[in-house]
């Protein structure tokens, strides 16, 4: 697989990855991640949370040296050793669900990237007192995602609630805060307006909260 063909989303989360690095890709979907990391020296493991989604994985990654397993979030990971877990592609509320899930503890390093619903992410992190080592904004295929790094070992450090739910603080330094925050700030105006109106919410990215 060549770089050009991997979207900009995937290969900004796959350069935060450290080279050799023992990595889950929670959700690989079609495994274009997991196959990029492989480029990169480390040695990875692919989940999906079905056996039919699973089986399609295995055969998308067939004759690699990716490991794919079957199951819902951090659960198939639970004994495993490694330096990072990473999931991206999927809704903050999703991640915020596999963080939560009472039956594994994210006791990992994790790198995030969510599609949308960046305050569910955020507030899951504050919940479960894990802070931010980096946060950063990509421009891929004319949308703007954030990529979150959550460090094991770093307690809670967000900002107060409000706005973007302390994830602010982190991202201000990046070059596409300002556009980031325009359309924030545009998608909180119409949310108030239509919480007026009774109608649900929509994230910074534009999906339902
Ligand atoms: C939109 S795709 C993203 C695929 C890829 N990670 C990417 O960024 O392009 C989301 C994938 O996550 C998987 N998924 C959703 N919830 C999951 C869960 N709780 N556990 C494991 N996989 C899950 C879905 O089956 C789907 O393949």
């Amino acid at each position: 697989m060549t770089g050009s063909l991997v979207e900009p989303r995937l290969r900004a989360v796959a350069h935060l990855v450290p080279p050799g690095s023992a990595v889950a890709d929670v959700g690989s979907g079609d495994g274009r991640l997991a196959r990029w990391l492989l480029t990169r020296g480390c040695i990875v493991t692919a989940t999906e949370k079905t056996r039919a989604q699973a089986c399609w994985l295995a055969d998308a990654v067939s004759g690699t040296a990716i490991e794919v397993v079957e199951g819902f979030g951090l659960r198939p990971l639970q004994s495993r050793r490694l330096d990072l877990v990473v999931m991206t592609g999927l809704g903050g509320r999703s991640i915020a669900r596999i963080l939560e899930d009472p039956s594994v503890a994210p006791s990992w390093s994790l790198l995030l990237q969510p599609m949308q619903d960046l305050t569910a992410l955020s507030q899951a992190l504050r919940r479960l007192n894990r802070g931010i080592g980096r946060a950063c904004l990509v421009r891929s295929r004319g949308r703007l995602y954030p990529i979150v790094e959550a460090p094991l070992g770093v307690a809670w450090n967000g900002g107060p609630p409000g706005l973007l739910d302390g994830l602010g603080p982190w991202l201000r330094s990046d070059p596409l805060w300002s556009v980031w925050r325009d359309h924030a700030l545009h998608r909180h105006a119409e949310d108030r307006g239509r919480a007026g109106s009774g109608r649900a919410p929509v994230s910074p990215n534009g999906g339902r909260q």
